[in-house]
């Protein structure tokens, strides 16, 4: 049994395979339906989601399966004080997989090795995000035509974004890219990725001006600073609005720059951004249920049409 808790689970012609699959789900999706049929996902989030809780029940409806689970923690019994362990072993005799969303690292892989069923790690605190980053690798497929060869702009907070985390080892895995970090110094990417990075030879700079570095990307990935992973309320207000991007900003950049933001936005992309061709953001949310159908076919080993 196989369940997605980091990135690195899936190898990279997995990957590959999964983005293929992906692509042809939003070409021809009644090939799809129905493919799923008596099955069932569940999802258990302890944590608050919009677009990934969404995404991945619309992916199993349109797979023809069923969907159930909580959508926050205090409407399970994890307010009684119930384990993961246990959420996951109950859940496992109703559905066929479980994606699971938790404020603590390492809940997720915790909850994996007692279950019974697939579980699929939709974000854990402020560590990873890997179906986040199958669609933002799916969006990146589809707007550059390449996943390798690409210079990567990540933007804002890059220390708790879980999503940027993710993103990073997936693309260091593909040859030519590199990474500008952009962040203010309290925000910069953790020391344990920023190690792999270097032991992988992956080349990557840290900076904090935007502007300086906007000419020379092929992607600018923007990201919200993360409130609910701060100690001290002065320390998000100082850092919230640390990056602004706007059109006059964007003038700077490559007319074919892909504009990426894994959402929710707070006030780190001007809504007058939204309709520059290059904003990408949009794009990212639809494919995110392309790809959770893609993971949920192949965790079930289910066969495609
Ligand atoms: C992200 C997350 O939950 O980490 N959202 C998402 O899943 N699309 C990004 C965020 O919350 O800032």
């Amino acid at each position: 049994m196989r369940h997605l808790i980091d990135i690195t689970d899936l190898t990279v012609s997995e990957i590959d395979g999964l983005l293929e699959v992906a692509d042809d789900i939003q070409k021809r999706p009644d090939a799809y339906f129905g493919l799923c049929r008596q099955k069932k996902l569940a999802t258990l989030f302890f944590e608050p989601s919009t677009r990934t809780r969404l995404s991945f029940e619309a992916a199993m409806l349109e797979l023809g399966g069923q969907v159930l689970g909580f959508a926050s923690a205090d409407s399970s019994s994890a307010a009684k004080g119930e384990s993961v362990t246990d959420t996951v072993r109950t859940v496992g005799c109703y559905a066929d997989i479980i994606a699971m969303r938790h404020p603590k690292e390492g809940a997720p892989m915790a909850a994996a090795r007692k279950s019974f069923v697939p579980v699929i790690n939709a974000g854990d605190g402020g560590h990873n995000h890997p179906t986040q980053t199958l669609t933002d690798l799916l969006t990146i497929r589809l707007e550059k035509g390449r996943l390798e060869s690409l210079t990567v702009g990540l933007c804002g907070d890059l220390k708790f974004g879980r999503t940027v985390h993710s993103l990073l080892t997936a693309l260091s895995r593909y040859a030519g890219v590199s990474f500008v970090l952009i962040s203010p110094h309290e925000l910069q990417v953790p020391d344990p990725i920023k190690r792999a990075l270097t032991e992988k030879g992956v080349p990557y700079r840290e900076v904090e001006t935007m502007e300086d570095v906007l000419p020379e990307l092929d992607i600018l990935y923007m990201t919200r600073v993360q409130k609910e992973r701060f100690f001290n309320e002065a320390d998000y207000v100082r850092l919230k609005d640390s990056y602004i991007l706007t059109p006059e900003k964007l003038t700077l950049a490559r007319p074919d720059m892909a504009i990426m933001h894994p959402l929710p936005r707070v006030n780190e992309i001007s809504h007058r951004v939204d309709d520059d061709p290059r904003a990408c953001y949009f794009k990212q949310v639809r494919n995110g249920k392309f790809v959770r159908m893609a993971l949920i076919l192949k965790l079930l080993e289910v066969k495609g049409p």
